[in-house]
């Protein structure tokens, strides 16, 4: 299979984001990865559900929301209605996590896992069978542009084999300091998914870039 790569809008220039989505509709990207963040979970603050809006009715690819906001559940009909396709809900944020994911999955998106950098994958065992990603995060969410955490590439490799040991379909994605040097160690380590921020946004060739990712 090849790369699924999911540009993250964080990095696109806001004062136009119908361009840089334009870009990314063009392009061979897979899905858009939206970051909403709440000065609380996470040290910033990036955009709220009316920008989602926006972004979903430019946007002709499937969204992927990563969620770095406390008590995620509370926001399910927003992020459902503007079509998403896969929500992600950190660990770290989700005390009833079985419950938040059956009300993802009730509300017909994909549910996903995030893992900050220092929550090892062994904690979502008895979860896996019932999601369709894990997201592990090779930065500590909150900003673009960080550097990547290397030790991902070993947590890439745990999640496989206990994805595989659990009869899960998960895919793995990772979110952080991914560009065609990080990307390559990943998907060698067995991530499917790569978002990509930084390393796209600041190319003089995105759409290029991204068909460079999607070949990994
Ligand atoms: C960070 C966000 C990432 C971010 C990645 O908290 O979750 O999606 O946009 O950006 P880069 O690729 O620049 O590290
Ligand atoms: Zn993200």
């Amino acid at each position: 299979m090849r790369t699924i790569v999911s540009p993250s809008l964080l990095s696109a220039d806001f004062g136009n984001l119908a361009k840089d989505i334009d870009m990314l509709n063009r392009s061979e990207a897979d899905w858009l990865h939206i970051d909403i963040m709440d000065g609380v979970f996470v040290p910033n603050i990036s955009f709220g559900f009316p920008v989602l809006k926006h972004i979903a009715r430019l946007a002709k690819k499937p969204l992927d929301v990563h969620l770095m906001i406390v008590q995620p559940e509370k926001f399910l009909r927003e992020v459902q209605e503007v079509g998403t396709l896969i929500m992600n809900v950190h660990y770290e944020a989700c005390p009833h996590l079985h419950r938040v994911v059956q009300q993802i999955r009730d509300a017909g998106m994909k549910p996903a896992v995030t893992l900050n950098p220092a929550t090892p994958v062994f904690l979502l065992k008895d979860i896996l069978s019932e999601l369709d990603m894990v997201l592990l995060m090779s930065v500590n969410p909150g900003f673009g542009g960080q550097k990547f955490i290397a030790h991902t590439t070993q947590k890439v490799k745990e999640l496989r084999r206990l994805i595989d040991e659990t009869g899960s379909h998960a895919l793995i994605e990772v979110d952080g300091g991914v560009n065609l040097d990080t990307g390559k160690q990943l998907r060698a380590a067995g991530a499917d998914a790569l978002v990509a921020g930084n390393a796209v946004f600041s190319n003089e060739n995105p759409e290029a870039y991204i068909q460079a990712l999607k070949n990994l």
